[in-house]
């Protein structure tokens, strides 16, 4: 049977490193995506290792590596060109890839804040330009949300003039899910597309989890609810593998929102507002130069 080819973007990451080891015990091919070279070639190992550990056989083509820098829209042309040379076949695609920049707004040598570009801009763009590619195989596009709603500001979408860290990242993560939703609509029929709440997951094991924290009061703070609370890649990654290989019919889930293993029936307000859907989606094909093509 042909291997299912999915390509997981923060791959090294709590989350797309969880998931992408499920896939590839379940036998998918696994293209792990970061702009790390030397990481990904380490996640890339680790997942061997996991796989020779429980005696699954894979092929060294079967865990391949992209480098990818989403915060910039060249590298992202260049890796999505990259990835359409490299993949004749992509069934799935993976949106993990996330920063949570402190002290900004940080604006990028092109204009753009990093949080925008990095979470919104970047995975867009990247979608848009294997779209063609993807649709060969009925493909699916799975979006990583949180489920935290922040009004998007029109006349501030990248949160530069009314900038904290908290607003600027609940925003680029309210647009993840309203692009989820737009997609579904625009491409019903052709590729598939659902957005997933992974709820409070960390990889405790990840030797740079002490970086990642805010420095003062709010670090200590999310040391003990990481302490406390959090739950491993596990927990998500494997009812994401689930929803990446199990659905024959793409189709039936296309537009949903899931939390972990379970399809959310109630109406999500940033999915359901079409008109800012439609409109943040125009937005991003001009931020990200689609126009263009
Ligand atoms: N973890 C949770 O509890 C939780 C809860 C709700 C929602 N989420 C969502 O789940 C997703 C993944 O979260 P996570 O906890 O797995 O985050 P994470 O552990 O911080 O991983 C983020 C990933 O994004 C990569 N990345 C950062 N900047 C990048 C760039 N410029 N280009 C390419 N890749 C880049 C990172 O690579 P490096 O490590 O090399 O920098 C890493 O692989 C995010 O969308 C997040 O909003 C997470």
């Amino acid at each position: 049977m042909l291997k299912q080819t999915i390509l997981v973007a923060g791959a090294t990451g709590s989350i797309g490193g969880g998931v992408a080891v499920e896939l590839a015990k379940r036998g998918a091919r696994v293209v792990l995506l970061g702009h790390k070279l030397e990481k990904l070639a380490a996640k890339a190992n680790s997942i061997r290792l996991a796989l020779s550990e429980t005696r699954i056989e894979c092929q060294d083509t079967d865990i391949a590596t992209l480098v990818v820098d989403f915060s910039n829209m060249e590298s992202v042309r260049a890796a999505a060109a990259e990835a359409i040379h490299r993949f004749p076949r992509i069934h799935g695609l993976i949106l993990s890839a996330v920063v949570v920049a402190q002290n900004g707004p940080n604006i990028l040598p092109g204009g753009h804040e990093v949080m925008f570009a990095t979470n919104v801009m970047g995975p867009f763009l990247f979608s848009q330009l294997l779209l063609e590619r993807m649709q060969q195989s009925d493909g699916l596009v799975l979006h990583v949300v949180s489920p935290f709603y922040k009004t998007i500001d029109w006349d501030d979408l990248e949160s530069i003039r009314n900038h904290s860290t908290w607003t600027a990242y609940n925003r680029t993560k309210t647009c993840n899910r309203m692009i989820a939703a737009e997609f579904a609509r625009r491409y019903a029929g052709k590729i598939s597309s659902v957005a997933f709440n992974p709820t409070f997951i960390v990889n405790k094991s990840d030797p740079e989890l002490g970086k990642r924290w805010p420095s003062g009061l709010m670090g200590l703070f999310w040391r003990v609810m990481t302490a406390l609370f959090s739950r491993p890649p596990s927990v998500a990654g494997v009812p994401m593998a689930d929803i990446m290989l199990s659905y024959r019919d793409r189709n039936a889930i296309n537009g949903a929102l899931f939390k972990l293993g379970k399809r959310i029936e109630k109406p999500d307000e940033a999915m359901n507002d079409e008109i800012s859907g439609k409109r943040l989606w125009d937005e991003l094909v001009i931020k990200t130069g689609l126009t263009s093509e």
